[in-house]
């Protein structure tokens, strides 16, 4: 088959992540005869150099008639004026924000588990990490407090500042309807987090999961506090399955959860659509004091491209051949600097690339 995928390369570290992902694919595609066509898409700091704005129309458009977007990060320094003195519309991070709504990627699935090669890297005590956890964070991301009215103003002369979060049932319907279609593949247990307990957006949200909850008999749904939530996943994280969650509550807790992981590098995300349209990302930013040394985790990205592979295209054996391979790799000790523990080998970008494309060759 033949795929028409966007590439965000984006700024900091994304050109040499994304270089190391579609090195991947087209070993994939070269062993399981598939072809990725690849359109270079500007957003970010580098489309503000070149554009002036995070994100161009046109890249929109690019991204819409593609068949998928992989991108790697966008976001540099914040001392850095040419991107960040400037409205914040206009910044790095509004390209993010505008191309998830104009895409309308409103399911946003962030997987956090823990490796039991990297178990060392977990900051929690061993008797909390136990067995391990293996938890996916389906975030809402395209409503809620980020997208709503905002403005700052002079009231009765005190400057002030509104944020407003809004939630219809229909988007919360679907971004559950996403959460427990996943959590019936996996444990088939859903947490819902809210603050049911102060804001009505919470208590329309527990209303409508409860009501989708109830054509997925064979998922049990229980209701957690989003504080309480906070305390939980450091507490006990091996409870959670499938977290369901509104934006800014699953911006949060999703730093959290990759967190206790010990391995940001590992970590791969997916936005869907109502869809199979998506953009795959890994879950950490553009770290952009170590661009250009070769010495970034490729990992999260080439595990992004697998659940492109799986979510957008259909290509289960592909994906899950990139993900034993992704095992292997660290199974042999092959580690770079962020994950390097004593007795492995430490290696840069490129060879982490070239390691995983060799797996791929040898277990086909
Ligand atoms: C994320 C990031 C973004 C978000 C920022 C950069 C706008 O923190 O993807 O989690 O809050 O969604
Ligand atoms: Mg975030």
């Amino acid at each position: 088959m033949e795929y028409k995928i966007a590439v965000i390369s984006g700024d900091g570290i994304g050109p040499e992540i994304v270089r190391e992902a579609k090195k991947v694919l087209d070993k994939i595609g070269e062993l399981y005869g598939h072809t990725f066509h690849y359109t270079e898409v500007l957003m970010g700091g580098c489309s503000i150099d070149v554009h002036g704005v995070p994100l161009t129309e046109e890249a929109l458009q690019t991204a819409k008639e593609s068949d998928s977007v992989l991108l790697g990060a966008v976001g540099g320094n914040v001392g850095n004026s040419r991107w960040y003195d400037v409205a914040p519309n206009l910044r790095p991070e509004a390209g993010l924000l505008a191309i998830r709504k104009g895409l309308g990627l409103f399911a946003n699935i962030r997987p956090a588990y823990l490796y039991k090669e990297l178990a060392a890297a977990c900051p929690l005590k061993e008797e909390i990490i136990g067995d391990g956890f293996d938890m996916v964070i389906m975030r809402e991301l395209t409503g809620g407090l980020y997208f709503g009215e905002r403005y700052t103003k002079e009231i009765d002369g005190v400057m002030t500042a509104v944020d407003t979060l809004t939630y219809n049932e229909k988007e919360i319907r679907r971004i559950a309807v996403k959460a427990f279609d996943i959590a019936r593949k996996r444990k088939k247990r859903v947490i819902s987090v809210d603050k049911a307990n102060v804001l009505d957006s919470s208590r329309l949200w527990r209303k409508v999961v409860e009501e989708v909850a109830k054509n997925y008999p064979e998922v049990e749904l229980s209701h957690m506090l989003v504080d309480n939530c906070a305390m939980q996943l450091v507490m006990n994280p091996a409870q959670f399955d499938v977290v369901l969650t509104e934006n800014m509550f699953g911006d949060i807790l999703s730093d959290e959860a990759s967190m206790i992981t010990g391995s940001i590098g590992m970590l791969p995300s997916a936005s869907l659509n109502e869809g199979k349209f998506g953009l795959y990302e890994p879950s950490h930013g553009s770290a952009p004091d170590i661009a250009g040394k070769d010495i970034a985790n490729p990992i999260a990205t080439i595990l992004s491209a697998a659940m492109m592979l799986r979510y957008s295209f259909d290509l289960d054996e592909e994906a899950a051949a990139i993900e034993k391979a992704v095992e292997k790799v660290l199974s042999m000790g092959i580690r770079t600097v962020d994950i390097m523990a004593e007795g492995c080998r430490q290696v840069g970008t490129t060879e982490m690339g070239t390691a995983i494309c060799e797996i791929l060759v040898q277990n086909k």
